[in-house]
């Protein structure tokens, strides 16, 4: 057999790390927890979980908030557009299924901002059901006791059928910590591996390429940040979160920008982007400000 086992609980029950979000079933707090695990190291996201879930307890206090609120909060975080749809979630949330998230898979796709990933990681975390997390983390486990690169469906598929039954919870915790922890990208720690017995790759010796490179789910990393047009714009939605409107005059300077030769029009572009994603609004000045 080529696949993990039970073997894999038996390892996470030494080898867990205990992670504030892992005491909670809270549907509200999971989903907080993963996407902000969705680009943020688990050390920089525990005391920020803590704070956002302290200043918005529940969908109705982040909806009854507005989007300006979870967007300050979550600064520093990344990937801003995120901060938007959980607010819009939290709406939804609220006003489809009276604050309470549902425990379906299709209803919880159907809110804003929740794909196949954090649908299943609700499900699982919050409600503890058998369905399988495909993040990077597991598509490359998945890909490697394969050995062979896998595609969207195969993927999840294989997934879904690996999680012992009744096991869902945990299965799907301790696949995310032999992904980060043993099974790494550059050098996976076989020697350590609970599933080496078992992994198709593994047994053949580790022949490159690598099964997990464009496998389902595996990131391909990040192009370049620093420089870059989406750091400029992090930049002036930063200054938008000391909280007052910034006109047009100022932009190229927030964005870090100034005295480059095109300076002024990206920062009219970075400023349309921030509209058109919901992170900023046009004042009848044209100033912009935190929706
Ligand atoms: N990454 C995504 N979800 C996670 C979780 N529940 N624990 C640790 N890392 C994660």
């Amino acid at each position: 057999m080529s696949a993990p086992g039970y073997e894999l609980l038996g390892w996470w029950e030494a080898e867990r790390r205990d992670l504030p979000w892992r005491a909670t079933r809270d549907p509200w707090a999971v989903l907080v927890s993963e996407l902000m695990l969705q680009q943020t190291q688990v050390a920089r996201v525990e005391p920020r979980w803590h704070r956002f879930l302290e200043r918005f307890p529940t969908p109705a206090a982040c909806a009854a908030a507005g989007p300006g609120a979870v967007v300050e909060e979550w600064a520093g975080l990344g990937y801003n557009r995120r901060a938007v749809n959980l607010h819009r979630c939290a709406v939804a949330v609220v006003d489809e299924h009276g604050g309470r998230f549902p425990d379906d898979l299709a209803a919880l796709l159907a809110l804003p901002g929740i794909g196949p990933y954090t649908a299943r990681a609700v499900l699982a975390f919050a409600f503890e059901r058998d369905v399988a997390v495909v993040d990077t983390n597991v598509g490359r486990i998945l890909a490697r006791t394969a050995g062979r690169r896998l595609g969207a469906r195969d993927a999840q598929e294989r997934a879904d059928s690996l999680v012992p039954e009744g096991e869902g919870w945990a299965w799907n915790q301790a696949m995310l910590d032999l992904g980060a922890t043993v099974c790494s990208k550059r050098s996976p720690a076989c020697d350590r591996c609970p599933v080496a017995a078992s992994c198709a790759w593994a047994l053949a010796g580790r022949p490159g390429p690598d099964p997990a490179l464009g496998s389902h789910a595996v990131s391909r990393g990040q192009s370049r940040f620093e420089g870059s047009f989406r750091q400029g714009r992090s930049r002036l939605l930063d200054v938008l979160r000391l909280g007052s409107p910034v006109p047009p005059a100022a932009w190229a300077a927030a964005c870090g920008w100034d005295g480059r030769p095109d300076g002024a029009v990206d920062a009219e572009r970075a400023a349309a982007s921030l509209v058109a994603d919901g992170l900023a609004v046009r004042l009848a000045d044209g100033s912009l400000r935190l929706p």
